[in-house]
């Protein structure tokens, strides 16, 4: 079956899967077509301004108060929640890592969800945390809402289908989705094995960057997101509903599926987006911009210019700057890193940070091209090259990122990764030439 999408970012959607089935000219009719029920999901408070102010009306089979009974705590011990602090002995220090192990075990997605980082704190509704997912089995009966914040989803290996109660999104490497805060959902595997990243935002929704003077164009265009229109099941089998609030989770049993909405309409929605898309724009001449200048979306946090989080990529791009050191340059930073490679290679480190792979450079810890990546691009003929075939991206935030205890004792973090600067030679000899010997 074919899925269908409405292209824009923000914009005020709607979307039946019946004729009629949604309400024209008014919200809650005295009797909706079809016996549906109106219900409201407010993305933001009644009053936030016009232009962040985001909420959906959703017709559905039964109201979401049918879709909860008694709740009763259940455990799911790797998806941690900011604040979580001092649950490892690892020192200090920058971290890489290789790929998360496929499990073993049936695996869903909620179930293998695997936290590296928590930053902030979700009940002040400020920071994020960055999650591994991997699993090997679709969720079938099992539907999840997250009140902690929306979930940026990256795969990395295999395809998914986000079955969500406003339209389902399939979502293969190369696209990346966005489930907002509250919306109810369940992941069904295309491929056997699946694997990505996820990053969870408490604070303010995602939202494209401004692009200053460059202008109404390139970067991540609103026409190049997609949400899903309306699909619904009728489904009247024992399911049951998980709720992550406040950093604990909750399942309550029903007898049908949540996922009910017949027709809806609104600002508030799920997304997707082809990361193949994006409009690259960099140097022309000499130097490079900052990365900010591959930014697609940003989660702002109530001080201008200084993100929650940014989702920034590192596309396929020429490079034709002259006299320029073209890979990224060696950095000290106030915002916290945490990488991950969907596929190829990433030019600062052609060798160790692997597709699947995670970094981490932390709050203020020294990073930059390993000693190879160094020595190539400070001899390197300067001719336009194509970098090509690489997909990489980071979670940026304004906060330290504190690793979790699953981060920290992964059997495939590299030890070893601070050597990769080791054999970074003094070339400073007195002599305006320097020693390139
Ligand atoms: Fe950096």
């Amino acid at each position: 079956m074919a899925f269908s999408y409405m292209p824009g970012f923000g914009n005020d959607f709607e979307t039946e899967t019946l004729p009629g089935s949604l309400p024209q000219g008014r919200n809650s009719p005295q009797r909706p077509a079809y016996g549906l029920y109106a219900e409201q999901l407010s993305g933001s408070p009644f009053t936030a301004p016009r232009g962040t102010n985001e909420r959906s009306w959703l017709y559905r089979i039964r109201p979401s108060v049918k879709h909860t009974g008694r709740f009763k705590a259940v455990a799911y011990p790797l998806w941690k929640t900011a604040p979580n602090v001092g649950d490892h002995e690892l020192a200090l220090g920058q971290y890489r890592w290789n790929p998360v192990p496929m499990p073993k075990e049936p695996t869903n997605f909620i179930q293998g969800m695997r936290s590296i980082t928590t930053a902030g704190d979700v009940l002040g509704q400020t920071g994020m945390a960055a999650h591994v997912y991997v699993a090997n089995t679709s969720m079938v009966d099992d539907h999840f809402f997250n009140a902690d914040g929306e979930l940026l989803v990256v795969p990395q290996v295999g395809a998914l289908r986000l079955v969500t109660e406003m339209g389902v999104i399939e979502l293969r490497p190369g696209e990346i989705a966005v489930l907002p805060r509250g919306l109810v959902f369940k992941v069904e595997l295309v491929d056997a094995e699946v694997r990505g990243y996820v990053c969870e935002n408490y604070g303010a929704k995602l939202t494209l960057p401004d692009r200053g003077p460059i202008g109404a164009n390139c970067l991540a265009n609103p026409r190049d997101f997609k949400t899903p229109c309306a699909w619904f099941e009728e489904k009247e089998t024992p399911c049951r509903l998980i709720v992550k609030w406040c950093g604990n989770f909750h399942v309550t049993e029903i007898g049908h599926s949540p996922l009910d909405v017949v027709a809806w309409h609104g600002n508030y929605a799920p997304y997707k987006y082809d990361l193949a898309t994006f409009s690259p724009v960099g140097a022309i001449l000499f130097d490079h911009p900052d990365p900010s200048i591959f930014t697609v979306l940003t989660a702002p946090s109530g001080e201008e210019g200084t993100a929650n989080i940014d989702f920034v990529i590192f596309p396929p791009r020429w490079l034709v700057a002259e006299d320029t050191f073209r890979p990224p340059w060696y950095h000290r930073n106030i915002m916290s890193e945490f990488m991950g490679l969907i596929h190829g290679q990433y030019d600062a480190k052609e060798e160790g940070f692997v597709p699947g792979g995670i970094s981490l450079h932390n709050l203020m810890l020294a990073h930059g091209p390993d000693a190879p990546g160094f020595e190539k691009a400070s001899r390197a003929e300067l001719k336009p090259v194509k970098l090509d075939n690489t997909m990489a991206f980071m979670f940026e935030t304004r906060f330290p990122q504190m690793l979790t205890r699953y981060g920290a004792e992964l059997e495939t973090r590299q030890d070893n990764y601070i050597d990769c600067w080791a054999d970074l030679k003094k070339r400073f000899n007195g002599t305006p030439e320097g020693d390139w010997s």
